[in-house]
Parts: C-alpha cells; structure tokens; sequence
C-alpha cells in the first residue's frame, strides 16, 4: 500500500493524518510506502518529461501497489497543489496493464481548519480518483484541524475520527484486489 499526501509544514495535520491511517493498516498485515511533504515537492508535472529521480521512485511504487490512501490538505477550498500534482505524475502509468489506479481501493482524506474546505476537498479527491479510475473506499475522511489534533505521534484523542480511520484500514484491506484473486483451475 501507498501513501501520498500532507503538506511541506512542520506538524501538518494531513501528514499525520495519513500517517494514522497507514499505521491502522500495517496493523492489520499491510506493508505500506509513504511519499509526504519534500518526498512531493516535484516539478510541475508535463507529458514527456524526464521524471527526477525522486518522481520515478514514487510512480514504481504506485504502479506495485494494491492500495493508496490519499491525504490532502484543504487549500483555498480543495486539493492543494501539491497534492494535486504528485497525482498528474500518475499520468505515467497511463499504458500500464493497470493504467493509473485501475484495481486499487483508495483510502481519502482531507483535513482544513473549517468544514467548507475539508468536506469540498474530499468531494475532489473523489472525482480525481475516479478519473484515474481508481475505487475510493466507502467511507472518506473529513477531518476538521480546527477541532481535531493529531500529535507528534499521529495520535488523536478525536475518538469519531479515530474510529473513522478504523473502519477506513478494514475497508483498504478487504477491498477484492484482482491481483489476490485466486487463479482458476
Ligand atoms: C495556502 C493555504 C490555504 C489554505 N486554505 C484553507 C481554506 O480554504 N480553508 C480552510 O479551512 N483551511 C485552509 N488552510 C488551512 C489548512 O487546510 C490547515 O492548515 C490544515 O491543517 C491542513 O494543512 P496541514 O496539513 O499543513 O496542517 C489553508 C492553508 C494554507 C497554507
């Protein structure tokens, strides 16, 4: 499993929020790489260009995954930039037997100081994960950073959202991966 997401800031709550989820999910047997923060801090994304070596690492190991989990924070009412744009780079997996997300579950969440922005942004995080076909779990995230904290620990004592990422992690790991489905006879 992959995760993508949080900002560049010291404490981002996105980060950590994602952080809570992918430690929810190695829990339950899942081995999980995570691309936050510098790890996105890519190039604007255009068709045909020679990926940096980081964005090459980042696209391989989406193009292995089973599972992503998204994390953005709500900037101006959506997706930030960089969240957006380490999501263009899965252009390059567009000729993949699995193109994009194709087959994956998608875990999404969105966190903002107010509910307006985190609720609309992971209204978007759906439709962009769609559009790369990927299949968004049932249950998505809006977390409220004006309420809710996570701490250096990515621990948060919210006990609606911690039980929100439970259910997300079950939901993650028992989606029916065509890559797990046993071979006829
Ligand atoms: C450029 C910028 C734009 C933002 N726009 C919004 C916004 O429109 N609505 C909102 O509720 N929060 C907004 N925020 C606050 C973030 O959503 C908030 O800090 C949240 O915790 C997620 O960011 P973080 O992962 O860096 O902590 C904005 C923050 C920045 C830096």
């Amino acid at each position: 499993m992959v995760g993508i997401g949080g900002s560049v800031d010291p404490g981002s709550q996105s980060d950590r929020a994602l952080r809570a989820v992918l430690t929810e999910v190695i829990a339950r047997g899942a081995q999980v790489e995570l691309f936050s923060g510098q790890d996105l801090d890519l190039p604007p994304y255009h068709s045909g260009a020679v990926l940096p070596d980081p964005a090459r690492s980042y696209v391989e190991a989406v193009r292995r995954a089973s599972a992503v989990v998204i994390s953005s924070p709500g900037y101006h009412g959506t997706v930030s930039g960089l969240v957006k744009n380490a999501l263009d780079y899965l252009e390059e997996l567009r000729t993949d037997r699995r193109p994009y997300l194709d087959g994956r579950a998608v875990g999404l969440v969105a966190v903002a100081r107010g509910w307006q922005a985190s609720v609309g942004t992971l209204a978007t995080l759906r439709q962009v994960t769609h559009a790369l076909r990927g299949w968004p779990t049932p249950l998505g995230l809006a977390i409220n950073s004006s309420m809710t904290k996570f701490d250096d620990d990515n621990y948060t004592d919210d006990p609606g959202v911690r039980a929100g990422i439970s259910v997300m992690a079950d939901q993650l790991v028992q989606f029916p991966n065509p890559q797990n489905a046993a071979v006829p006879p």
